[in-house]
């Protein structure tokens, strides 16, 4: 039985027992799919692996490996068993199979999605590399920019701000926060991201609201931004309280 971590992160299913004492896992692991449950108090992990092709699943216990690599991420000792054939089921039948480095999060369900925006640059673009925006309401589709913002863009907004947008308010509430994916001619390679953030219930003619743009997906050294920048105040002030996307969503 041969263990991957690849894509650990790509589909997720968890689910807490109703005592709290364990969290159940179905996952897939490279193109395996693990069905396992974590004890949350000894970390240990108990569960079936079922691979590509059908076949029968095998047997996977793992304990935390004695040197963990710190961090986020959780290391485990994992031995494999076939079923047991026959009673009495002997510890023999297992055999060590790997060290398997995963992150914390493989176990977790998935956080609550905050609608808070960070307004410091760095923090925000570690924020958006992580596509924590991704659960807001967003344009059904890539489409092109009606504005200065590079060849394609979607549009997502939070909750505060889709309220507020929703009631036709004149002024959106401190809170308010709009994403903007900024795309290549391709409509799928994302290039960077314009963000604005409303740091105080007043406007104060485009001073309110916090302004960044990058230019890139993996180098947040060189972004626009800063409270009230002119660069970006003085087209959105043209916009619903300085937001210019179409609302219901497009
Ligand atoms: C010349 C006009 C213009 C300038 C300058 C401009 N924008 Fe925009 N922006 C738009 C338009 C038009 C939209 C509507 C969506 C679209 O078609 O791109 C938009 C949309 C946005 C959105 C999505 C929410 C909304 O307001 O609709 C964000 C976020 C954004 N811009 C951020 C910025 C930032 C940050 C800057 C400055 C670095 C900036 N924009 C400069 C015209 C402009």
């Amino acid at each position: 039985m041969a263990l991957s971590h690849r894509g650990a992160a790509a589909q997720s299913g968890v689910q807490v027992t109703p005592d709290g004492k364990q969290n159940l896992i179905s996952k897939d692991v490279g193109d395996q799919r693990w069905a396992i449950g974590y004890d949350r108090a000894s970390g240990v992990v108990t569960g079936n692996v079922f691979f590509p092709g059908g076949g029968a699943a095998a047997f996977v216990w793992c304990e935390r490996a004695a040197e963990q690599p710190g961090g986020d991420d959780v290391a485990l000792s994992c031995f494999g068993a076939d079923a047991c054939s026959v009673a009495p089921c002997t510890p023999e039948q297992w055999t060590f199979l790997a060290t398997v480095t995963l992150p914390a999060a493989f176990f977790e369900p998935p956080p609550a999605a905050s609608g808070a925006v960070p307004t410091s640059s760095a923090e925000l673009f570690a924020w958006l590399q992580d596509g924590r925006y991704r659960s807001f309401a967003a344009e059904t589709a890539v489409h092109p920019s009606a504005g200065p913002h590079g060849g394609a863009v979607r549009t997502f907004v939070n909750g505060a701000l889709e309220r507020s947008l929703g009631a036709g308010s004149a002024a959106h509430p401190a809170g308010s926060a709009a994403v903007k994916e900024l795309y290549a001619a391709d409509r799928s390679t994302l290039t960077g991201w314009a963000v604005e953030v409303k740091l105080q219930d007043d406007s104060a003619g485009g001073n309110g609201w916090y302004w960044y743009e990058v230019f890139s997906t993996t180098d947040g050294s060189r972004p626009i931004e800063g409270v009230g920048n002119a660069a970006c105040t003085g087209c959105h002030a043209q916009g619903d309280d300085y937001v210019r996307i179409p609302f219901p969503l497009q």
